[in-house]
């Protein structure tokens, strides 16, 4: 039987209020084992603490559902057809440790490996952005997205606002390919640069795709993300319109697991050509996989 899709938005929303709370109320402190891979790569005791609170809750709640989340996770383990949680507890760790308030609980139902629900609640802001598959997406409940109504067309790079982000991985290949192409984003058209309108990095990837579903941004490239980071905004973004491909050229079909995401915003004309348009300017192929 397949779920009800209004129940189980219903009720993350609560889990993610409800995680919201547990964040402001918590002070920040680094895992006594330290961060994950590298001195960028954070995690709290918070995190943990979230994660086991949601955990918990949607297997009391949905005993029938798979979980996928990322402080349980374990290396190798895959998406496949059955209905599964994908739970990131805080996105944005590294902003919660240092106060910085683009920090959001992010999750989503995924079924078949394509997202049905999705639910970000930056409680910082006291942001929340949603979507049931085919039923559009939100903005704290009502507000419908993209929050233009009728939304300009996409053009050139030139008049995009873009997010990109650092990441956690500051070495080899992929970093290389990674500065090189923020340089030729940001370089003057005469010097054959893209010279967009800005860069950004909000340090969520979560939130970076809600940016991208409102409106507030043209386009975010993404390598070395997950699912978790993903789920719930790709389908809050395509509920408004807006596409997800490959950060690498040529690949219009990103998957969900696939770790590279170039998530465009909606629009009446343009997406096809601005993605063209980005992939001329990726200084190589980023070689993260699911
Ligand atoms: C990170 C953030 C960041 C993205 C990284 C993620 P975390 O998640 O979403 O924006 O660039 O790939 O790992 O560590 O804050 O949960
Ligand atoms: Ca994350």
């Amino acid at each position: 039987m397949s779920p009800d899709l209004q129940a189980v938005h219903d009720v993350l929303v609560d889990v993610a209020k409800q995680a919201g709370h547990m964040i402001l109320s918590a002070t920040p402190r680094v895992h006594a084992a330290g961060s994950k891979k590298n001195t960028t790569d954070l995690v709290t005791e918070t995190d943990q603490a979230v994660e086991q609170y949601i955990q918990t809750t949607l297997a009391a709640q949905f005993p029938d559902m798979g979980f996928y989340g990322e402080e349980s996770y374990t290396p190798g383990a895959k998406l496949g057809a059955e209905p599964v949680f994908v739970c990131d507890p805080i996105d944005g760790t590294a902003n919660f440790v240092h106060g910085f308030p683009w920090v959001c609980t992010s999750l989503a139902l995924v079924i078949d490996r394509k997202p049905v629900v999705g639910v970000i609640y930056n409680p910082f802001l006291r942001s929340l952005y949603t979507a049931i598959q085919g039923q559009g997406s939100f903005v704290d409940l009502t507000t419908p997205l993209p929050l233009r109504r009728e939304p300009e067309p996409l053009t050139t790079l030139q008049h995009a606002l873009v997010a990109v982000e650092w990441g956690a991985d500051r070495r080899g290949p992929n970093f290389e390919v990674k500065q090189r192409t923020f340089v030729a984003l940001a370089r003057a058209v005469e010097d054959g640069g893209a010279m967009v309108h800005s860069l950004r990095s909000t340090g969520s990837a979560a939130l970076n795709f809600a940016l991208v579903a409102s409106g507030a941004l043209d386009l975010y490239w993404e390598g070395a993300a997950y699912a978790w980071d993903v789920s719930a905004g790709w389908l809050i973004l395509s509920e408004a319109g807006g596409i997800v491909v490959d950060t690498n050229p040529g690949g219009w079909e990103a998957t969900l697991d696939g770790r590279r995401y170039m998530a465009v915003r909606g629009a009446p004309a343009g997406q096809k050509e601005l993605v063209q348009e980005f992939w001329g300017h990726v200084a190589g192929q980023l070689d993260y996989h699911a």
